[in-house]
């Protein structure tokens, strides 16, 4: 039996949406008569949100994927998108597919979820600030009982992103390669990725520096970073890194705190802390981006392509940085997002909030992320549990 038959849903629901491209404040709008899914089909599951984690690339698509990409990935049917992608909520229907898989079957009307959409529901503009989305049970995992739903919200886009940054690296063997003599850099420490980032990199059991201004310094001491470095007071972050963080290991008079790296995670997505690396980390180190879209994407996407496979080759006097660089993205899913959860139950990950804000006040919370202003994640409260 489809459990969708014997659950009445309404016709129609609230949902930010928005028709055009640009900034938060410009084009989105809180639309009342938003229709609701039709109930879930094959392995799908509806779920009534609670709780929308907002992640910042999604407002840098806002301003760069034109409307015409999402109504062509949507069938072409669409013409109004709502966005984001990460949520918390109660499964409310199940596809008639999802009892049949065992792999999946823990997925019943009521149980407390969260998760990601996939890529397809991301572009097509089917996002999650709204009451009730439709979402492949392979996106979700259940929320551990101890967990709160807002903190749920914040775990699978932040939390993933920072576990592909230390486990799914090409030329990266974080059993092998990361040890407590490993020497991590994480540049931008307080924000959502990288307050996960501190404590996976730490449960790894690496030495860990990282970067955040005097107001975020006690959050970051407090999620196991070993040295902080507060980047306003020494700027440029490059040339203090240089004198500070330049030894290498086999030089004779060295503290453990002045060595080079051997890898250095970058939340920030800054170019200069790329091409001044050579001083401060190590010759076979890494240096791992999770990619910024402030400088546009052809910015990004150009910096990327010229540090993976032009800046390698080229002789220092060219331009060149003969450091191995990668960038990174991830394609969230629910087996993955069942091993943070994991973590979370035995106390060694959290997720950092930095404010619930109601849905209403979307455009504020908007507002507090483009400003860079958030310690963690910024969470938008849909509708109680
Ligand atoms: N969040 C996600 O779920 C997610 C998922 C995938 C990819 N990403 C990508 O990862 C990148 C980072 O995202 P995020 O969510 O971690 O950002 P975020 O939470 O918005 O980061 C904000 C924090 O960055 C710090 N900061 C700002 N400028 C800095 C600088 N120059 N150096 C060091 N710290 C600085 C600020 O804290 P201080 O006051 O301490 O400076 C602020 O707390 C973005 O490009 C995003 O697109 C994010």
């Amino acid at each position: 039996m489809n459990v969708a038959s014997t659950t009445t849903l309404p016709r129609t629901q609230r949902a930010w949406t928005y028709t055009s491209r640009g900034l938060p404040r410009e084009i989105l709008s809180l639309n009342s008569a938003y229709a609701v899914p039709p109930p879930p089909s094959g392995t799908n599951v509806l779920v009534r949100v609670t709780h929308v984690g907002l992640n910042p690339g999604c407002y840098m698509t806002l301003q760069s994927i034109p409307p015409l990409i999402r109504r062509i990935v949507s069938g072409g049917k669409k013409t109004e998108y709502v966005p984001e992608g990460e949520f918390s909520g109660v499964v409310v229907l199940v596809g008639p597919g999802v009892a049949r898989a065992s792999s999946i079957s823990e997925f019943r009307p009521n149980a407390r979820v969260f998760g990601s959409l996939p890529v397809p529901s991301l572009l097509g503009g089917d996002g999650t600030l709204t009451e009730y989305i439709s979402v492949p049970a392979s996106q979700i995992a259940l929320v551990p009982p101890t967990m709160r739903m807002e903190e749920a919200a914040g775990l699978s886009g932040a939390g993933l992103t920072a576990w592909a940054m230390l486990n799914e690296v090409p030329g990266l063997n974080p059993l092998q390669d990361i040890t407590p003599k490993t020497r991590i850099l994480i540049n931008g420490g307080s924000g959502g990725v990288g307050t996960m980032l501190i404590q996976l990199a730490k449960d790894m059991g690496a030495y860990v520096v990282a970067t955040c201004s005097e107001r975020s310094k006690t959050l970051v001491e407090s999620l196991g970073a070993d040295e902080v470095i507060d980047y306003r007071r020494n700027d440029p972050l490059p040339s203090y890194l240089a004198s500070n963080y330049s030894s290498s290991p086999s030089s004779q008079s060295h503290s453990q705190s002045q060595l080079q790296f051997d890898l250095i995670l970058d939340t920030i997505g800054s170019q200069p802390l790329f091409l001044s690396s050579p001083s401060y980390l190590s010759p076979d180190g890494l240096y791992i981006n999770v990619g910024n879209f402030d400088h546009g994407v052809f910015g990004t996407v150009s910096n990327a392509l010229w540090n993976t496979y032009v800046g390698w080759y080229l002789p220092r006097f060219l331009g060149g940085v003969p450091r191995r660089y990668i960038m990174i993205s991830t394609t969230p899913n629910g087996e993955k997002a069942s091993l943070l959860a994991r973590m979370i139950e035995e106390g060694r990950l959290k997720v950092v909030v930095d404010e619930v804000v109601e849905f209403e006040r979307v455009l504020e919370a908007y507002d507090r992320m483009i400003a860079k202003n958030a310690l963690g994640k910024i969470i938008i409260k849909v509708q109680d549990e």
